[in-house]
């Protein structure tokens, strides 16, 4: 199938004025209903095209306080990516208001360019054929970074991210975490007062992932960096993250603490009882038992109920050896709230 693609409005106006007080803004990212629709022309036959619209975000508000460091989550083509290319002013929003630190990106991309800095973990900033170093020169220049902020900021970058080897590496010979930890400094070296970062572990190993989170963690709590992180490793999230938006079909579906999410989930803990002997399923509604191994004995209660109350009702009934709570697993947490909605919109169709 031939799917061609057009894009609408993107044209960009660099150093269009448009009033925006910049500066001091609470809010520092602000979007009020947002909205990107793309024009997709699919072929259907020979001459035969078809129209068809794709509502990547369809009316999303959300602010972001300066310093604050949100994880932006949800499943493939859900409208994450468009809204960090909005954010930086790649794409222009179809509909609706949206400022980041009082600018509206898609109008003043240049200007907002040295305040910003963006990490696509699908693609690279940096220049192919050169050895690393010579890309953040050429960045050096073209942001008019001052000489001692560049040298401070690289040498920092080169310690914690660990580029010490690597800075006179061609960027095509880097490995895929040495590459994007190159990215990452690229994109620090101008001080930006907000990072957007697209996937940034994606395909790196544990040890890259555990550096690429301490260093994001550090530059959100020493220098106050105000992050907006989209992943589709869920422990990115629990490690960096105390707010979490989740977003589907361009809609935004929660926005709270990454621990809400098991209310919104409905999920479940366990109880694990360990008894005297092998006996039928334990009868303790709603905990309803959901696997039995000789004495030991599973019992899933929704996770806003006592576990208190649960065990002392147990206790009273059976002779219990041994008990453990196990907490819900927030990726299964995640993976039902997906679930769930692919499952309401085959209902649908
Ligand atoms: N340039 C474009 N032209 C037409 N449609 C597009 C374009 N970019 C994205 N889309 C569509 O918009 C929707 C959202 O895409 P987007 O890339 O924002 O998703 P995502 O949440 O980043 O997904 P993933 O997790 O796979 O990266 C998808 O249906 C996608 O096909
Ligand atoms: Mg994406």
């Amino acid at each position: 199938m031939d799917v061609a693609v057009d894009e609408t409005g993107d044209a960009v106006t660099d150093g269009a004025v448009d009033g925006a007080v910049d500066g001091a803004v609470d809010a520092f990212i602000e979007l009020d209903r947002v909205e990107k629709v793309f024009d997709v022309r699919k072929k259907t036959g020979f001459l035969k095209r078809e129209r068809r619209q794709v509502r990547a975000v369809d009316s999303i508000s959300f602010t972001v306080a300066r310093g604050e460091m949100v994880g932006y989550i949800g499943p493939n083509g859900a409208g994450k990516s468009t809204t960090i290319k909005m954010l930086t002013g790649i794409l222009t929003p179809s509909g609706g208001r949206l400022r980041v630190a009082g600018i509206d990106p898609s109008r003043e991309r240049t200007r907002l360019a040295h305040r910003i800095g963006v990490v696509f973990g699908q693609r690279t900033t940096l220049w192919w054929d050169l050895p690393l170093i010579d890309s953040y020169k050429l960045m050096h220049r073209m942001y008019r970074i001052p000489d001692a902020r560049y040298r401070e900021n690289l040498d920092r970058c080169v310690e914690l991210l660990e580029l010490g080897d690597l800075l006179d590496v061609p960027v095509r010979q880097l490995s895929l975490g040495q590459r994007m930890r190159g990215d990452i400094a690229a994109a620090l070296l101008h001080d930006p007062e907000v990072l957007y970062l697209d996937e940034p572990t994606i395909g790196l190993d544990v040890i890259s992932k555990a550096k690429v989170r301490g260093f994001l963690r550090e530059l959100n709590t020493e220098r106050g960096t105000t992050v907006l992180l989209t992943t589709h490793d869920l422990q990115d999230i629990e490690q960096l993250c105390s707010r979490v938006m989740v977003i589907d079909h361009g809609r935004l579906m929660y926005d709270g603490p990454l621990a809400g999410l098991h209310e919104v989930g409905e999920s479940e803990r366990t109880l694990v009882v360990d008894l005297e002997r092998e006996l039928p399923p334990i009868d303790a509604a709603p905990a309803r038992v959901v696997r039995v191994e000789g004495p030991r004995q599973w019992l899933a209660f929704p996770a806003s109920e006592s576990a208190a109350a649960l065990v002392a009702r147990v206790a009273a009934e059976y002779p219990l050896v041994d008990l453990s709570v196990r907490e819900p697993d927030i990726e299964a947490v995640i993976a039902k709230m997906y679930a769930g909605d692919a499952e309401a919109e085959k209902a649908v169709s």
